[in-house]
C-alpha cells in the first residue's frame, strides 16, 4: 500500500533534488572566496590564454575581403595598394591568419570602440608603427565614418572618433631615445669624412611621446629599422651618451641599441602609470629578394613563403639581405624580459608574406628609380589588417580585469 503510493512521488522527488543542486551550485561561485590582488595587471600576466596568436600559418579563403578600402582618407598614397593598382591584392587579402590552437576572430570594430569608449591608444616608434596605426584608422573608421584627422600633442598622424570618444594616433619616435644632430667641431679631428654626429642620450626618451604617454590607455612600442649603416652611415654616425657624458669607450650600433632598450623598457616599465596597457612589437620582416634596398632588390611574388624557406631567408647564420630583425628581437626580447610589457611578437606571421609588400606600385612615377622597390611595408588592406586583429584580442583581454 505505501509502495504503491511513494511510486508516483519517486521520479519527482529526483527532478526535486536536482533542482536544488543546480540551485546550489548557481549561488556557490559567489561564496567562493575570490582571489584579490592589489595590482591588476600582474594578475592579468596570469590569466592570458593559454592561447598563442603568433604561430599558425597562412590559409586561403577565397570568401575572405578587406573591411576597407583604397577610399579611407587616412592611407598614406605609398601604401595605398589598391589605389596604385597592384597587381594581387584581391589574392593578397584571401590569406587568412590561423594560429595553432585557436581561432583568430576579425576584429569587429562596432564592438571594439564600444569596448574602449573614452580611452586612447597609442603607437610609438618607426614607419612600421605607422604602418600599424593606418591600417587600425582604416578598420576602426567602418563603425565611425565621422572620424577626424587629429594631430594634437606633437602627434605625426592619427584619428579621433566622436562617437565612442576614442583616440588612437602615431607619435614618430624611430630611436625611442632623444637624439640630435651635432655638426662637426673642430677638435673631431678629420678622420673617415666625418661630417657630425647624431647624439643619442640612451637614458632620456625622446620629448615626442614622453610628454604625452600619460594620455592613453593602451601604448604600442617600436624600434629598429633605423639601427643600421644606411641611416647612419660612417660620415654620420651615433654617437651614445648617457647622464649627459660621451660613453666611452664608444659603442658601436647594436651595443648602443642594447641600452637603449634596456633603458626605454625600463623607463616604460617605471614612469608610466601601471594601469596603462603596454606592449612592445617585434620587428616587422623585409623582403628583398636578390639584393637589398639600394641593389635593385626586389619582392614580386605572388604568394607567400613556405615554412621550410623562413629560416633562409632570416636566420642570422645565412647571412641573408633580410636577417636583422630576427638579430634585433633577440635583443628586444631581452631588454623587456621581467617588466609588464607585453611582446606583441607578429615576426613569425609576417616572415611568410614575401607576396605583400607595395614593392613597384608605389604611386608615384619615378619613386622605384629613386628608392628601389619597397619590401619593408606592407600594402593596405594587408597583413597589418592581421596584426590589428591580433592587438585588438590581447587589448580586450587586457581590460577586461579592471
Ligand atoms: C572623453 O575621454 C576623455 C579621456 O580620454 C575623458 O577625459 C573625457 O571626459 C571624455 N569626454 C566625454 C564627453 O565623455
Ligand atoms: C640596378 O638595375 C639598373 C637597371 O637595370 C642597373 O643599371 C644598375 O646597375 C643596377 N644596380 C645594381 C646595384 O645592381
Amino acid at each position: 500500500m505505501a509502495s504503491k503510493l511513494l511510486s508516483p512521488l519517486f521520479p519527482w522527488l529526483i527532478i526535486l533534488t536536482l533542482l536544488l543542486i543546480s540551485l546550489y551550485s548557481s549561488i556557490l561561485p559567489f561564496h567562493t572566496p575570490s582571489s584579490s590582488s592589489s595590482n591588476p595587471l600582474r594578475e592579468k600576466i596570469h590569466t592570458l590564454p593559454t592561447c598563442n596568436f603568433f604561430k599558425g600559418h597562412w590559409v586561403m579563403d577565397p570568401n575572405r575581403r578587406p573591411i576597407y578600402d583604397e577610399t579611407c582618407p587616412f592611407h598614406r598614397n605609398a601604401w595605398n595598394c589598391l589605389r596604385n593598382q597592384r597587381d594581387n591584392m584581391g589574392r593578397i587579402n584571401s590569406w587568412k591568419w590561423v594560429p595553432e590552437t585557436c581561432d583568430l576572430p576579425r576584429i569587429d570594430p562596432f564592438r571594439f570602440l564600444g569596448r574602449m569608449r573614452n580611452r586612447n591608444i597609442g603607437f610609438v616608434g618607426d614607419s612600421l608603427n605607422e604602418n600599424f596605426l593606418v591600417s587600425f584608422l582604416c578598420v576602426l573608421r567602418v563603425a565611425d565614418k565621422g572620424a577626424k584627422k587629429w594631430k594634437k600633442k606633437g602627434a605625426w598622424r592619427g584619428a579621433y572618433f566622436p562617437k565612442f570618444n576614442v583616440t588612437v594616433a602615431y607619435h614618430r619616435a624611430v630611436l625611442l631615445a632623444k637624439y640630435e644632430w651635432q655638426p662637426k667641431q673642430t677638435s673631431d679631428g678629420n678622420h673617415d669624412g666625418l661630417k657630425g654626429i647624431y647624439r643619442v642620450d640612451v637614458d632620456i626618451p625622446a620629448a615626442d611621446w614622453a610628454s604625452i604617454a600619460d594620455f592613453y590607455d593602451v601604448l604600442v612600442f617600436n624600434t629598429g629599422h633605423w639601427w643600421g649603416f644606411d641611416k647612419f652611415p660612417k660620415e654620420t654616425p651615433l654617437v651614445f651618451y648617457r647622464a649627459g657624458q660621451p660613453i666611452v669607450p664608444p659603442l658601436n650600433m647594436l651595443d648602443g641599441l642594447k641600452l637603449v632598450l634596456e633603458n626605454m623598457a625600463s623607463y616604460v616599465q617605471k614612469d608610466l602609470p601601471s594601469k596603462t596597457l603596454k606592449f612592445w612589437r617585434l620587428q616587422s620582416p623585409r623582403h628583398f629578394y636578390g639584393g637589398d634596398w639600394n641593389q635593385n632588390g626586389s619582392c614580386m611574388f605572388n604568394d607567400p613563403l613556405e615554412e621550410l624557406q623562413l629560416d633562409l631567408w632570416f636566420d642570422p647564420r645565412n647571412k641573408a639581405v633580410n636577417t636583422e630583425a630576427r638579430i634585433l628581437n633577440r635583443l628586444i626580447k631581452d631588454a623587456v624580459q621581467g617588466t609588464e610589457i607585453q611582446l606583441l611578437d607578429l615576426t613569425h606571421l609576417s616572415e611568410f608574406r614575401a607576396d605583400a609588400h607595395p614593392a613597384v606600385w608605389l604611386g608615384k612615377k619615378d619613386a622605384v628609380a629613386i628608392w628601389g622597390q619597397d619590401c619593408m611595408h606592407w600594402c593596405l588592406p594587408g597583413v597589418p589588417d592581421t596584426w590589428v586583429d591580433i592587438l585588438s584580442q590581447l587589448i580586450q583581454i587586457g581590460l577586461k580585469t579592471e
